[in-house]
C-alpha cells in the first residue's frame, strides 16, 4: 500500500509538472498542452482559421481531411462533453460513435493523463474561438471508406492505457517519456509503420520505437543512440537547442520537422525539453555495430583541385558548395554541415531527395527569428542529377550511405506533402 501511495504521489508530481508556467507565463496550461500536441498543425489549412480543420492528409488508401475542432456548435465540437472529447482524443471515436482514421494520432494521445485532458478540453471550449466551417468527406473510395473496419484496427493495434510511470527511472526521465510518447507523438513520424499502417511500437519496450519512419516523402531519422544515423553523437543539450530553435551545430530542422519546431516544440519549457532529451538519450542504439563516420579529407582535396571524377561532384560544386562549402562543413548555425550529419547518413534517403527537390526553410522561432532558406532544385536538376548529388553528399568527407537512384527521385517528385500546404 505504501508503494502505491508513493507511486501515485510520484505520478502526480510528474504529470502535474508546473514547468510550463516558468517559461511561458502567457500561455494557459491547456494552451501549452495544445502546443505540445501540435493540434493546430493538422487542424488548420494555410491561410485558414486556427483549428477549423480541412487539411488534406494522405494515407495509403486516399486523402482524409482533418475536422473542425473549434467550439462551434454545428460544424465543430461545441456539443462535445468532456467524456466525448476524451474519447475522441484517446480512442479515436467521435461523439456520434464513428471511428476516426488513425491519421489523428490518438494511439499516442491515449497516454495523456486525465488532468491534462481536462485542461485541453477547457482550452478548446473556452479559449478557442468558434468558427463555422463544415467538414469535408475523405477521398477514400468505397469500400475502403467504410469506417467499421477501424474498430478491428483498434482491436489489433490500439492500447487505451494512460501513461504508466516507470519507478526504476528518474522523475525527469518519466516526464520526458510521457511527453515524447504522448502529446508530442514523436513516433507518428519517427517510428516505422507495419502492415496495417500502424506504428510498430508505442514505447521503448519494443526496440522498433523511434528507429525511423517515412511519411509523405520525408524520412524522420532514427532517434535512438545509433552512432551513425541516430542521436548517439548528440548531447542532451544539442537536442534541447534543436527543439527550441530549430538548429544546432549538427543540423537544422527541415521538411516536416520544421513545422514540428515552429508550431510545437519551440513553445515547450526548458525543463520539459530537457526531460525529453534525457528520455531520448536513454534509448539504446538500434544498431550497436554502427560506427561514427571518420574524418576524411580526400573529398575536399579533390574538389579544391577541380577533380570532378566522383559521380555528383560537378553538381555539388555548381549548386551546393556556395553554402555547404567544399569541405561539407557549412557555416555554423547558418548553413548546416553535410559531412557527418546523422540525417544525411540515414539508410532511407527520402528527406535528402525531398529537400533538394523542394527546398526548405529553417523554422522561424521566438529565439531564432531569421528564417534561412535552402533553394529548391527540382526545376533545375533532372532525376539522375539529383540522385548523383545526393549520392555524392552521402559518401563524401568520410560519410558512408547507400547510393540513390533516379527512380527513387522520380517517385518522390510526384509525392504530395502537407508541408507545402500549411
Ligand atoms: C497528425 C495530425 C493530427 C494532429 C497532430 C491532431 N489531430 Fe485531431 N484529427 C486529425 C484528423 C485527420 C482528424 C479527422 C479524422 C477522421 O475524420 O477520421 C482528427 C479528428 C479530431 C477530433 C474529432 C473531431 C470530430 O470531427 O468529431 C478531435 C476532437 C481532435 N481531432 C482533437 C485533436 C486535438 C485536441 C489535438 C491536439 C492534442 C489533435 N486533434 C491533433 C489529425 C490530427
Ligand atoms: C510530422 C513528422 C514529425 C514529427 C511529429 C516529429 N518529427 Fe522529428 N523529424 C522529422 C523529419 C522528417 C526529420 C528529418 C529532417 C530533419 O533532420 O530536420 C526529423 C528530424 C528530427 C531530429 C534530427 C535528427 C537528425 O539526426 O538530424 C530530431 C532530434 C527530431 N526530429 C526529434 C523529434 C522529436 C523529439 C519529436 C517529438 C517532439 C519529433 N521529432 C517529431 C519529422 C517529424
Ligand atoms: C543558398 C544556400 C544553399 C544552397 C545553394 C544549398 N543549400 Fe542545402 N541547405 C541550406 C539551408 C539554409 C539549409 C537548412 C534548411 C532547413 O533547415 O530547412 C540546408 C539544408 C540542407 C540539407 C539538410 C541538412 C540539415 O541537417 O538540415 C541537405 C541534405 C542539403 N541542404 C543539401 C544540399 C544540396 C545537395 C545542395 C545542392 C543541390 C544544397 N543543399 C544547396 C542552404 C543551401
Amino acid at each position: 500500500m505504501k508503494i502505491t501511495t508513493a507511486l501515485s504521489l510520484f505520478t502526480l508530481c510528474l504529470l502535474n509538472g508546473h514547468a510550463w508556467a516558468a517559461d511561458n507565463p502567457t500561455l494557459s496550461r491547456g494552451e501549452y498542452l495544445a502546443k505540445a500536441g501540435d493540434c493546430v498543425a493538422c487542424h488548420t489549412v494555410a491561410g485558414g482559421k486556427a483549428f477549423a480543420g480541412g487539411l488534406e492528409m494522405s494515407t495509403p488508401v486516399g486523402a482524409v481531411y482533418s475536422t473542425n475542432i473549434t467550439p462551434d456548435k454545428t460544424t465543430g465540437i461545441g456539443e462535445y462533453r468532456y467524456e466525448d472529447f476524451a474519447n475522441a482524443v484517446r480512442n479515436g471515436i467521435a461523439k456520434d460513435g464513428h471511428h476516426l482514421y488513425p491519421a489523428m494520432p490518438y494511439t499516442s494521445f491515449a497516454k495523456v493523463s486525465d488532468e491534462d485532458m481536462h485542461a485541453l478540453y477547457d482550452y478548446f471550449m473556452h479559449q478557442v474561438k468558434p468558427v463555422a466551417q463544415a467538414n469535408r468527406d475523405s477521398d477514400i473510395p468505397w469500400p475502403l471508406n467504410m469506417r467499421w473496419p477501424l474498430a478491428v484496427w483498434n482491436w489489433a493495434f490500439h492500447d487505451d492505457a494512460v501513461f504508466q510511470p516507470d519507478s526504476q527511472q528518474s522523475e525527469e526521465w518519466n516526464r520526458g517519456a510521457y511527453l515524447v510518447q504522448g502529446l508530442e507523438h514523436c513516433g507518428t513520424c519517427h517510428t516505422p509503420r507495419g502492415i496495417g499502417f500502424q506504428e510498430k511500437a508505442l514505447d521503448q519496450h519494443d526496440p522498433a520505437f523511434l528507429t525511423g519512419g517515412t511519411l509523405e516523402g520525408w524520412h524522420a531519422p532514427d532517434l535512438t543512440g545509433n552512432m551513425k544515423s541516430g542521436l548517439g553523437r548528440w548531447q542532451a543539450d544539442d537536442i534541447v537547442t534543436f527543439l527550441k530553435t530549430g538548429r544546432n551545430d549538427h543540423s537544422a530542422a527541415f521538411g516536416s520537422m520544421s513545422d514540428v519546431v515552429e508550431h510545437s516544440t519551440q513553445y515547450l519549457s526548458q525543463d520539459d525539453l530537457h526531460a525529453m532529451a534525457v528520455y531520448l538519450k536513454s534509448l539504446p542504439s538500434s544498431n550497436p555495430d554502427a560506427q561514427p563516420p571518420q574524418a576524411n579529407d580526400a573529398t575536399t582535396a579533390a574538389l579544391v583541385k577541380g577533380d570532378m571524377q566522383q559521380t555528383g561532384a560537378q553538381e555539388y560544386v555548381d549548386n551546393c558548395a556556395a553554402c555547404h562549402r567544399l569541405d561539407g562543413a557549412g557555416y555554423s548555425k547558418t548553413f548546416p554541415a553535410l559531412a557527418h550529419n546523422s540525417a544525411v547518413l540515414s539508410d532511407d534517403p527520402s528527406s535528402l531527395i525531398s529537400i533538394v527537390l523542394k527546398g526548405g526553410h529553417v523554422p522561424i522561432t521566438q529565439q531564432a527569428p531569421t528564417g534561412l532558406a535552402m533553394p529548391d532544385f527540382g526545376w533545375r536538376l533532372d532525376n539522375q542529377q539529383v540522385a548523383d548529388v545526393v549520392t555524392f553528399i552521402r559518401n563524401g568527407w568520410g560519410n558512408q550511405a547507400p547510393a540513390v537512384t533516379a527512380d527513387q527521385v522520380k517517385k518522390l517528385r510526384s509525392e504530395e506533402s502537407t508541408v507545402e500546404k500549411r
